[in-house]
């Protein structure tokens, strides 16, 4: 099966089988069987961080469970169960239909549901984790289902328990936790400036749309230029480190990442190698957003992989800083 319009790289990539998984009950004997003749997989949501190889043997599993519903409620809180294969951000625009503000930070982020802890999936200040109560996933080593509460999913800037074991849990059902009273979060300076004085307190749909706005200006759209949203993570270094950079370049962009560390933006870094707009045959670096890298049609994991490879040298040689690709290599 190809899957080059299940991957917003829009890579070729041709499946030896592919199943789609429309319910759990479904994982307990295709896994079995799957062990039993020693075959390959892998899950893919969205397959909107994910870079494909022209070839994936074994067996495909395209996750589509679908269903959203509210399991309990209390004073303060309410929880929302959602199947691992729907739309990420048609979950957080249902979730404002159904006045569960909380989630539109993480608007227009491409992808599902079931995928989202994975990387722990994070914008303009807010990360998905934080509003996480539990996750269901396949253990396909015990061939059975586990039970994660938050924390034991371990999240961090990009990162979980997940991400940290690789190919052996597949995310089913996420359940969410939403605080009943609601504050906007409006950290992040290319936020807050979307909103004047005259509008200081603004509602959660007006977070959303400037959320939908600023993305769309800044973003490539997947559906017509193939990409895999920022393509490297921002680098974290010692305030020392930080401090001997800055006195170098001094445009250096960083934000603090605890007390002793800093964030740097690799986008920044990038830009300022001269790459931003630079194509290398038919991939290249998106001219709006120097973090993110772009298949303009017919490219291949290859030919990405060997443009970030030339970033990460060139990033390292003008700035010390080691670059970390950011989606899934399968
Ligand atoms: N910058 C440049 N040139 C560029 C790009 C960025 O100089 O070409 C500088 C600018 O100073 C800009 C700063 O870098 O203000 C930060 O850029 P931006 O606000 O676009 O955010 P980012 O750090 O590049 C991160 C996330 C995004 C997330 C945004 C907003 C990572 C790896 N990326 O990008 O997440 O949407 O912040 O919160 O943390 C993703 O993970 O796929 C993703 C898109």
């Amino acid at each position: 099966m190809g899957l080059k319009h299940r991957n917003s790289f829009g890579l070729e990539s041709i499946a030896d089988f592919a199943y789609e998984i429309t319910s759990a009950d479904q994982l307990p004997v295709l896994m079995e069987g799957l062990s039993d003749k020693k075959l390959a997989w892998r899950a893919l949501g969205g397959g909107s961080n994910v870079i494909l190889p022209a070839a994936l043997p074994g067996a495909t599993l395209l996750i589509n469970i679908l269903g959203q519903e509210v399991i309990k409620l209390d004073e303060q809180n309410t929880w929302l169960a959602v199947g691992a294969g729907v739309n990420w951000h048609e979950l957080v625009a249902w979730t404002l239909e159904h006045h569960l503000p909380g989630l539109e930070n993480l608007a227009l982020i491409p992808g599902t549901v079931g995928a989202a802890p994975i990387q722990n999936i994070g914008a303009y200040g807010v990360e998905v984790g934080e509003y996480i109560d539990s996750i269901e996933a396949f253990d396909s080593m015990a061939n059975t289902f586990v039970a994660f509460p938050q924390e034991a999913c371990q999240f961090a800037y990009r990162d979980s328990y997940f991400k940290q074991n690789p190919n052996r849990f597949i995310v089913t059902k996420v359940v969410f936790k939403i605080p009943k009273v609601w504050q906007a979060r409006l950290q992040y300076a290319d936020l807050a400036k979307q909103f004047t004085e005259s509008n200081s307190s603004p509602s959660a749909k007006q977070i959303f749309d400037a959320v939908c706005a600023i993305r769309s200006k800044k973003l490539p759209d997947p559906k017509v230029i193939g990409n895999a949203g920022s393509f490297f993570q921002n680098p974290i270094v010692g305030n020392d480190q930080h401090d001997l950079l800055i006195k170098q370049f001094p445009g250096l962009v960083s934000y603090p990442d605890g007390p002793e560390k800093r964030k740097l933006a690799a986008g920044w870094l990038i830009d300022q190698c001269g790459f931003k707009g630079r194509r290398v045959g038919p991939v290249g670096v998106y001219e709006n957003q120097a973090l993110v890298l772009v298949n303009h049609g017919g490219g291949t994991s290859t030919d990405i992989l060997n443009l970030a490879k030339q970033i990460q040298d060139e990033v390292l040689k003008q700035f010390g800083v080691q670059l970390e690709i950011e989606p899934n290599i399968l």
